[in-house]
C-alpha cells in the first residue's frame, strides 16, 4: 500500500505572530481540499497558539520544532510535550541537524525525546543526515545507521507506527545545494533497511521517510515524485504561502 506523503514546513526562528497568522490565512485557501498529501507546519513555540487557532478545522497540522524529553522541570527555555499538547499541537520535530549542531543534541537525547513523544501520542519526525565531510569520506551509510540505531533504542515495533523520519543531508540545508533524487533515494534505502533490521519489514514498509535540504518549487516534483521519498521537510521555501503551496502541490 502506498504511503501517504507528508509535506512539512520548518519555519525555524522566523515570523512574528502577525506574520504567522497572515501566512496561515493566505495558505489555507490555497490548499483547501488538498487530500493527496498530509500538510504540517512547524513554527516557533511562541507562535503555536496563533498558528493552531488560525489552522483550526483545516487540513493543516501544527507541531513544535523541538520538545524536551522531561515531562516538566527546571529546564529554562525548553518546551514540554504537555505544553505542546495543551495548546493543541500534534507533531514535533526531533533531532534536527541545527539542534544537533548548535545545541549539542546527541543520538541519546534524540532517543529520549522520541520515547517522550510516542508516550504522549505526538507524531515525531526524527531528523537524520550526514555532514559534508562525512559524505566526502564515504561515511554516509555508517552515519545514517548510527543515527537511526541510536534514535530507535528500546523503541518497539508496536510503538513505532507514528514515527516519521526526515533525511536531511546537512550540506544541503539552506545552501541551495540539493541532493539529487538518486542520492536521496539511496540514503532513504539505507535508512529503511536499518529500520527493517531494528523493527521488522512491516514497520519499515509503512514508515514515511521525508527528504529535506533546499527543497524548492522547481525540484519538489523530481524529489517527492520518487516512490521512496515520502514527502519533504522544507525550510526557506516554506516561509511564503505561494512557494510552499507549489511544493505541497508538486
Ligand atoms: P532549507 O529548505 O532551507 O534548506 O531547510 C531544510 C531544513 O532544515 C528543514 O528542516
Amino acid at each position: 500500500m502506498a504511503r501517504k506523503k507528508l509535506i512539512a514546513a520548518n519555519w525555524k526562528m522566523y515570523k512574528t505572530p502577525a506574520e504567522a497568522k497572515a501566512f496561515v490565512d493566505a495558505f489555507l485557501p490555497l490548499v483547501a481540499g488538498h487530500t493527496r498529501d498530509e500538510i504540517a507546519l512547524f513554527p516557533s513555540p511562541v507562535l503555536l497558539p496563533t498558528v493552531i487557532a488560525a489552522a483550526k478545522d483545516s487540513n493543516v497540522a501544527v507541531g513544535c520544532q523541538n520538545i524536551h524529553f522531561a515531562e516538566e522541570g527546571a529546564y529554562t527555555g525548553e518546551t514540554s510535550v504537555g505544553q505542546l499538547i495543551a495548546v493543541g499541537g500534534t507533531h514535533t520535530l526531533i533531532g534536527h541537524s541545527e539542534r544537533r549542531q548548535y545545541f549539542a543534541e546527541t543520538d541519546e537525547i534524540v532517543n529520549k525525546k522520541l520515547h517522550t513523544a510516542l508516550k504522549h501520542g505526538i507524531v515525531p519526525i526524527v531528523c537524520v543526515g550526514e555532514v559534508l565531510a562525512e559524505r566526502e569520506a564515504g561515511k554516509t551509510e555508517s552515519v545514517l545507521k548510527t543515527q537511526v540505531t541510536g534514535a530507535f533504542a528500546n523503541i518497539t515495533a508496536e510503538a513505532a507506527a507514528p514515527i516519521v523520519i526526515a533525511y536531511e543531508p546537512v550540506w544541503a540545508i539552506g545552501t541551495g545545494k540539493t541532493a539529487t533524487p538518486e542520492m536521496a533515494v539511496e540514503a532513504h534505502k539505507i535508512i529503511r533497511a536499518e529500520v527493517t533490521k531494528l523493527l521488522g519489514a512491516d514497520v519499515a514498509a509503512k514508515m514515511r521517510i521525508l527528504y529535506g535540504g533546499s527543497v524548492k518549487p522547481d525540484n519538489a516534483t523530481a524529489l517527492c515524485g520518487q516512490e521512496e521519498i515520502d514527502g519533504a521537510l522544507v525550510g526557506g521555501a516554506s516561509l511564503k504561502p505561494d512557494s510552499f503551496t507549489a511544493i505541497v502541490k508538486y
